[in-house]
């Protein structure tokens, strides 16, 4: 098993471009394989989520080339072009693949198999497969899980679908189903959440329309290959942003980050608790706009984080709890049930750390309460951390080491390769402390 030692720091400098955004990544890969002609990307996220889905498309007969470690070149088969496989397509760690590979898979002439590792075989996968099978699909989960079995040759019909959960996910699965069946599909969120698909379908020239919480795709499409300008992660930006607002002395820099408003949650909650954020330079380059954030050294103040801000900060409250244990006064999360079924129960998973480390909270159904320390004074004492193989749950405790009384050792930290291969080297370079131990 890989583990981390992460020794206590006050500095932290430097000017960094995290790696691609995950999102994007996969999408790119899909809607370019569906797309006529070529498809290319720059800032792509080489990372074992995205090469699953890859692996993936090429199984299904799509020739995918990577010219450079963070570019890709898709020879797209046209909407009808992809052929089927007997193997199983392995999604590995990454839900997003699964999710909207039942969408695009459900409109094919073919049967496939999803399958996944240990996490992923126990996450839900009904709130996806329920829609699809309303628009006719064929789908089955072992008791709501994978593996998912699509049998292909169904005629697909548009439908109108009020989401329950908010999910991009879920919306992403049926606007591509969607691409496949006859007539409008509609979506309707019960709240904001990213809206990728909606503009790269959109940057691949296929009718997308957006009438307040509804979202729509109509049928016959035609993807156009394209080429898509990949952001940096903000996601993964989050645990830099948190980190130097930590940190006592130092800057960083983080350039090219994406600033999709739909997932800058995280950023709106910051900045409220008071951090010292800068953003810089706002523009638009291809479907997703970008910004350099300059972060500097933060009090940051205790918050109740707002109902809305939750979908668009939900893969960043592992690294949000490390902020509200250093913010002066009460932080407070409801509302985010969503955690408990993400790589990890990430509520349960980040109580046990913070209790690991000392830190007083109170772990609720849907979210946690926490009262946060005065001042620089370190908030976490020195132990051990089981990541639970959570890429995120790792990195966000690689943070709080900036305020430990003694080094955090976590345990269980091979799955940061899943969205952030190089995590460690770049932590390094901007003055973490951090040993990789195996
Ligand atoms: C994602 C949507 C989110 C997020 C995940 C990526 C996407 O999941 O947690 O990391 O790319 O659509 P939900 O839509 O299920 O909340």
């Amino acid at each position: 098993m890989s583990s981390w030692s992460v020794t206590p720091v006050t500095r932290l400098e430097g000017r960094i471009r995290v790696p691609g955004d995950k999102s994007v990544s996969h999408r790119t890969l899909m809607l370019g394989a569906i797309a006529e002609g070529t498809t290319t990307a720059d800032g792509f996220l080489a990372s074992e989520d995205c090469l699953a889905t890859l692996k993936a498309l090429a199984a299904l007969g799509v020739k995918i080339d990577r010219p450079t470690a963070t570019s890709v070149r898709i020879e797209g088969v046209g909407l009808r072009g992809l052929r089927g496989t007997t193997a199983a397509l392995d999604m590995g760690n990454a839900g997003t693949a699964m999710r909207l590979f039942m969408g695009l898979l459900s409109g094919q002439s073919f049967d496939a198999t999803l399958i996944g590792d240990s996490s992923l075989m126990r996450r839900p996968m009904e709130r996806a497969a329920a829609p699809l099978r309303l628009m006719g699909a064929s789908i089955e989960t072992r008791e709501g899980k994978p593996p998912v079995v699509i049998r292909g040759g169904r005629d697909l019909m548009g439908i109108d679908f009020d989401m329950p959960v908010a999910s991009a996910q879920v919306k992403s699965a049926v606007m591509l189903a969607g691409l496949y069946a006859r007539g409008s599909t509609r979506v309707t969120e019960p709240a904001p959440t990213r809206d990728h698909t909606e503009r790269m379908l959109q940057g691949f020239g296929v009718d997308v329309r957006r009438e307040g919480a509804t979202v729509s795709v109509h049928a016959p499409a035609k993807l156009a290959g394209c080429h898509v300008d990949i952001p940096a992660d903000f996601s993964s930006a989050a645990f830099f942003m948190v980190a130097g607002c930590l940190a006592t002395a130092g800057e960083l820099h983080l350039e090219r980050v994406g600033m999709n408003p739909t997932r800058t949650g995280l950023l709106e909650i910051l900045l409220a608790m008071g951090a010292n954020i800068e953003v810089r330079d706002l523009r638009t380059a291809g479907p997703e706009p970008t910004a350099d954030l300059i972060v500097r050294p933060s009090r940051l103040r205790g918050i109740e984080v707002r109902p809305d801000w939750v979908p668009l900060a939900i893969d960043e409250f592992p690294v949000f709890f490390i902020a509200a244990a250093c913010a002066e006064g009460e932080s407070l999360l409801r509302g985010a049930e969503e955690l408990r079924v993400k790589e990890s129960d990430r509520l349960t998973v980040m109580s046990a750390g913070l209790t690991a480390l000392g830190v007083a909270h109170e772990l609720l159904p849907d979210g946690m309460r926490l009262t946060g320390a005065r001042g620089e004074d370190p908030v976490f004492q020195s132990g051990r951390i089981d990541s639970h193989g959570d890429h995120r749950i790792a990195m966000s405790f690689a943070v709080a080491s900036l305020r430990a009384t003694g080094p955090i050792e976590i345990d269980d930290t091979a799955n940061v390769a899943t969205s952030f291969p190089g995590f460690a080297d770049l932590a390094r370079a901007c003055g973490l402390q951090l040993r990789e131990v195996t």
